[in-house]
């Protein structure tokens, strides 16, 4: 089936590796019972999440990152020292600069390198890749990194009960490199921005506005669950539908969907909306939270540990989130 799929962009990358990394620590709901006034049958109702990794207080995103690539390095053998470009897409970055990109171009002391991270919050993964197919089609580059990772609990605000619930830390990296015969993985992308809603889910920095509304500027994530909820299961379901659209292909004719693990009330609702169903489903929530830029890496690798991915098999990433920004891509695995 999926050898008559045509691609509807351009692309010559290629996805050669994937590795991840969560920290140790676990934080169970049980746990969050004692911290706030919650319960477990609240938060698996309402989330489907048991629990998330929560990186230790001298861990930061960079560390996972490293993590991450190193897990990479040593399940595919592959070589690091030549990538050219290292894009690394997080809220969570140890400083705003440098980069993370630069501190894991450091870390491996990867010489000839472009490094920048990039800030599209839990669409970011997906973002991501879209640009890394345009770094390795421009010709310009040849072997492109890209990590989702994020440190959420050190934003995260542990007496706001209706937040703390959602978020965990994590990484997951994927090696992009041009194809010797320029056929590519990418088959298909899609954004689409809503910036007048950036309010309703943010973490504030310089400002104390967004546009005409007044923020809470504490360095947290704030938001309106309820608004984003709706945003999602309505706004994101269509944006899934409209690439779908524009790739000409249905949810059976995709053989895995990869959306981004916010919660699994909004995933089922977004399965509902768009044919997928939760079989064909793949997410990170259960067991590591939303973990924002590294939650769809996260769910792929899982299925990869497990031999569910078949090579050539057709899978649709989608990432939501802070901007209200949404990006996806349709590409064939090709590990
Ligand atoms: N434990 C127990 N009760 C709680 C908790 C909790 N952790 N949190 C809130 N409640 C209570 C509220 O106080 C309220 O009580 P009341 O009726 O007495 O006032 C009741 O539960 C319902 O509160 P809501 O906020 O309306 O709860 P809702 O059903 O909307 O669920 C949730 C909250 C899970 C956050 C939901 O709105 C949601 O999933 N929103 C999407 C947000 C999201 O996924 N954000 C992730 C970041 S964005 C992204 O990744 C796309």
């Amino acid at each position: 089936m999926n050898d008559t799929i045509q691609s509807v962009i351009r692309s010559n990358a290629a996805i050669t590796a994937i590795g991840t990394y969560v920290p140790e620590r676990i934080l169970t709901n049980a746990d969050l019972e004692k911290l706030v006034d919650t319960n477990d049958e609240w938060i698996v109702q309402r989330t489907g999440i048991q629990e998330r990794h929560i990186a230790a207080d001298h861990q930061f995103t960079s560390h996972l990152c490293f993590a991450a690539v190193q897990n990479m390095i040593e399940r595919y053998n592959v070589e690091v020292n030549d990538i050219d470009y290292i894009l690394v897409a997080t809220s969570t970055p140890d400083a705003v600069f440098p980069s993370v990109a630069s501190q894991v171009q450091a870390h491996f002391g990867i010489e000839n390198c472009g490094a920048a991270d990039l800030q599209a919050a839990c669409a970011g993964f997906a973002a991501a890749i879209q640009l890394a197919n345009g770094l390795l089609l421009s010709g310009a580059y040849r072997k492109v990194l890209v990590i989702g990772a994020e440190t959420l609990s050190k934003i995260t605000d542990y007496s706001d009960r209706s937040t703390c619930i959602l978020f965990g830390d994590g990484a997951g990296a994927f090696l992009m490199e041009s194809s010797d015969d320029g056929s590519g993985d990418v088959v298909s992308m899609y954004s689409i921005t809503d910036g007048a809603r950036g309010h309703q889910l943010y973490r504030s920095s310089l400002a104390s506005a967004i546009g005409d509304h007044a923020i809470h500027a504490n360095g947290l994530i704030v938001q309106n669950g309820r608004e984003v909820y709706r945003w999602a299961v309505s706004h994101v379901a269509a944006g899934v539908k409209q690439l779908m659209t524009r790739s000409n292909l249905s949810a059976a004719d995709i053989d895995w969907f990869i959306p981004h693990s916010a919660n699994m009330r909004i995933i089922e609702a977004l399965c509902e909306r768009t044919g997928f169903t939760l079989d064909q489903t793949l997410s990170s929530i259960q067991r590591f939270g939303n973990t924002s830029a590294a939650s769809i890496p996260l769910a792929i690798d899982e299925a990869v540990k497990a031999g569910t991915l078949k090579q050539d098999q057709l899978m649709l990433l989608y990432g939501f989130g802070g901007g209200l920004t949404q990006a996806g891509i349709i590409i064939r695995w090709s590990l």
